[in-house]
C-alpha cells in the first residue's frame, strides 16, 4: 500500500503534486534545493485550495501530513513512492535520480515528471531500474487528471502496474504508454501545436493572441471532450473517418506544417513575450491562474456526465 509519497523539485509541477497528494490525504515528504521553495510552496497551496476543495470536497489542507526536509536522503529513504520534479536536463536528472536509488528503499516506486526525456537514460545510473518509470502530469497536477506512465527498457510490469493504481488512488487517468518515445503522446502532440505557432509568429502571420483564438474557439473548445482521431471522424460526416482520409488525405502531402521547431531567435522570443504579455491585459500569472483553475473545475464536474455518455 502506498502511503508515503516523497516529491522531490518543488517548482510548477512538484507543487502540483503535493497539493494532489494532500487532497487524498497522503503522507508527503517534499524537497527542493532551493530553499526558499517551501514558503512558495505553502503560499501555493493556500491559493490553489478553494479550487481543490470544489472538486475533492476537502475542505483544508492537513498541513501534519507534509514535511518539508533538507536533503535528498531524508526526502526519499522511507517513501514508498517518489515522484521526481526537478528542472528538465537529462544530465541533471541522471545524477539525481542514482543518488534516489541510493537512500530509498529498494522496491520503492521512481517515477519522473518528465515532459519527453527517455527514462532508459535518466535511470541508467539507478539501482534497481525495474522499479523506476516515467509519470508525466499536466499542469495543474491538482486539478488535471492526466497521467502517461512510460516504461524504460528495465522497467517491470508488476512496478508500472502497482504505479497505475496509486495514481488512480489520487484520481488520474493513467495512459499506459507501451514502451518509450521521445516526447511521449501528449508532448508530442502539443509540441507539434508550438512548433507551427512559432513559425506563424516568426513569419509575422498572425500574433500569440489570434493564434491562441483559432485554438481556444475551435480545436480546444472540443479537445476536452475528443482528441483529433474522434474529431476527424466526426468531421468526415455520416460516413465518418473513412470519408474525412478521402477528402483531407491528400492534404496530407500539402507543405502545411514544418514540424522543425524555428530558431528561437531574440526577435522571435521578444514577439512571444510581447504578445502573451499583452493577451494578459495587465493581469498577473496568479490571477490568470485563479480564472484558469476555476474554470477547470467546472468543466470537470460537467464533462463527467458527457464523458460517460462516449466512453461507455
Ligand atoms: N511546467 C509544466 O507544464 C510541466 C508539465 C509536465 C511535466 N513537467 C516536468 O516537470 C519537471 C519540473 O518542471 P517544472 O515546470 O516544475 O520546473 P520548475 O522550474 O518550476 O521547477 C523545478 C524545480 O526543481 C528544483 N531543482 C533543480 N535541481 C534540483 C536538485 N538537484 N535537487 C532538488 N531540486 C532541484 C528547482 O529548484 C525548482 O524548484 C520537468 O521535468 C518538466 O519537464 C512540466
Amino acid at each position: 500500500m502506498i502511503k508515503k509519497i516523497s516529491v522531490i523539485g518543488t517548482g510548477v509541477i512538484g507543487t502540483g503534486w503535493v497539493i494532489r497528494c494532500l487532497a487524498h490525504n497522503k503522507k508527503v515528504v517534499a524537497f527542493d534545493k532551493d530553499i526558499k521553495s517551501k514558503k512558495k510552496l505553502i503560499v501555493e497551496i493556500k491559493r490553489a485550495w478553494p479550487f481543490v476543495k470544489k472538486l475533492f470536497n476537502k475542505n483544508k489542507p492537513n498541513f501534519k501530513n507534509l514535511k518539508y526536509v533538507s536533503t535528498i536522503e531524508e526526502a526519499v529513504k522511507t517513501a514508498d513512492f517518489i515522484q521526481e520534479c526537478v528542472t528538465e536536463n537529462y544530465n541533471l536528472k541522471t545524477k539525481l535520480i542514482s543518488a534516489i536509488g541510493k537512500f530509498s528503499k529498494p522496491n520503492a516506486i521512481i517515477s519522473s515528471s518528465s515532459s519527453g526525456l527517455l527514462p532508459t537514460k535518466i535511470y541508467s545510473k539507478c539501482k534497481n531500474p525495474s522499479r523506476t518509470m516515467i509519470g508525466h502530469p499536466f499542469n495543474p497536477v491538482y486539478l488535471c487528471p492526466g497521467i502517461e506512465i512510460v516504461p524504460g527498457k528495465k522497467t517491470n510490469k508488476f512496478f508500472l502496474n502497482k504505479a497505475k493504481n496509486f495514481y488512480k488512488s489520487i484520481s488520474m487517468n493513467p495512459i499506459m504508454v507501451k514502451k518509450e518515445l521521445p516526447g511521449y503522446l501528449s508532448d508530442r502532440l502539443q509540441e507539434a501545436l508550438w512548433r507551427e505557432a512559432l513559425h506563424i509568429v516568426n513569419e509575422g502571420y498572425a500574433k500569440t493572441e489570434d493564434l491562441d483564438r483559432a485554438i481556444e474557439d475551435g480545436p480546444g473548445l472540443r479537445y476536452s471532450l475528443m482528441g483529433t482521431f474522434l474529431t476527424f471522424h466526426l468531421a468526415g460526416g455520416k460516413a465518418g473517418m473513412k470519408h474525412m482520409l478521402k477528402q483531407f488525405g491528400p492534404a496530407l502531402k500539402l507543405p502545411w506544417t514544418k514540424l522543425k521547431a524555428p530558431k528561437l531567435t531574440k526577435k522571435l522570443s521578444s514577439r512571444v513575450i510581447k504578445g502573451t504579455r499583452q493577451q494578459s491585459k495587465g493581469k498577473s500569472v496568479t490571477s490568470l491562474s485563479n480564472i484558469r483553475d476555476e474554470y477547470l473545475v467546472n468543466l470537470l464536474k460537467m464533462r463527467k456526465k458527457y464523458e460517460n455518455r462516449i466512453r461507455k
